[in-house]
């Protein structure tokens, strides 16, 4: 890939340290731009190739799941988005999103010391907490039902304090500064992810069943008991807290656990069961964020 780093040369050079002349070739960082997953969208309709990888200081558009929008404050965050062309049919996709979140805790874990949780489908988590938000954003190849291109993109609260962020989410947000009591290294933290995202990607046709299990160890899910949300009534999360029991689309749960297939296995009051689908729900604890 030709030379496109606009700016962030230091970055650049950084990174070198860690992975390398060549693997650099196709890492990309910005000062600013709308958003990490919308640039490498671009990218990847020309010729970018699998692992192509755009890191920015600062989102002004930052996207999150369900249509929602994600805070990207300047020189806190590691905002970042990673090209993947997986050889998976478009039902398995929903794994690409559960590995990825497997690949940002072991890197976390080395990098910054700290013991991450995911709370399902793919938010990371400290001291019950989200630090860290995952969007994998698919487009279908030419062949029925399967993927062409995965665009992971991965939003890290790195350095932030809490009047960095919005009032309204402030209550369900940290800081890997703010756990672990010390700034972190942005570009250490994007290195390991990369080299995390790497090895996931050369072996994501072979045995996966090791990250299944890491999913399972990282999961904070198991016996909560939860709201359980589907996508039409999605407005926001005040609306959750303030009056769950007027919203016929709002259910209560005990999750059973995840089942191997990434889904998230619930039991409502009546009884019933159901494993439900990343793409259509969102979870909330009983008494807030988990
Ligand atoms: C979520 O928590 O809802 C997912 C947030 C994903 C945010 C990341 S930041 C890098 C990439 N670019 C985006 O616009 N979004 C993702």
């Amino acid at each position: 890939m030709t030379e496109i780093n606009t700016g962030q040369t230091e970055h650049i050079d950084m990174l070198k340290d860690f992975l390398g002349e060549e693997r650099i070739k196709n890492i990309i960082c910005l000062e600013s731009t709308g958003s990490t997953n919308l640039f490498l969208k671009d990218l990847s309709k020309d010729s970018a190739t699998q692992g192509t990888v755009v890191i920015a200081d600062e989102q002004t558009k930052g996207r999150g799941r369900l249509g929602r929008s994600f805070e990207s404050p300047k020189d806190k965050g590691l905002y970042m988005s990673y090209l993947m062309k997986p050889k998976v049919s478009a039902e398995n996709a929903v794994r690409i999103t559960a590995w990825t979140a497997v690949a940002v805790c072991n890197a976390v874990k080395t990098v910054c010391k700290a013991d991450p949780g995911i709370k399902w489908v793919n938010d990371l988590i400290l001291s019950g907490k989200k630090f860290c938000g995952i969007l994998c954003e698919m487009s279908l190849g030419e062949k029925k039902g399967q993927i062409s291109d995965v665009i992971a993109g991965i939003g890290i609260n790195v350095n932030g304090d809490i009047n960095d962020l919005s009032e309204d989410i402030r209550y369900k947000a940290t800081s890997l500064k703010a756990e672990t009591g010390r700034a972190q290294d942005r570009i250490r933290l994007a290195a390991e992810i990369i080299k995390e995202l790497d090895s996931m990607c050369l072996r994501s046709s072979g045995k996966t069943e090791d990250y299944l299990k890491a999913y399972k160890k990282y999961s904070i899910m198991q016996d909560k008991e939860v709201y359980v949300r589907k996508t039409e009534a999605i407005r926001g999360d005040n609306d959750l807290i303030r009056d769950p029991g007027k919203d016929d689309l709002l259910k209560h749960a005990h999750v059973i656990g995840i089942n191997d297939d990434f889904s998230l296995l619930v039991r409502y009051d009546d009884g019933s069961t159901e494993s439900l689908d990343s793409g259509e729900v969102s979870i909330r604890g009983m008494h807030g964020y988990i």
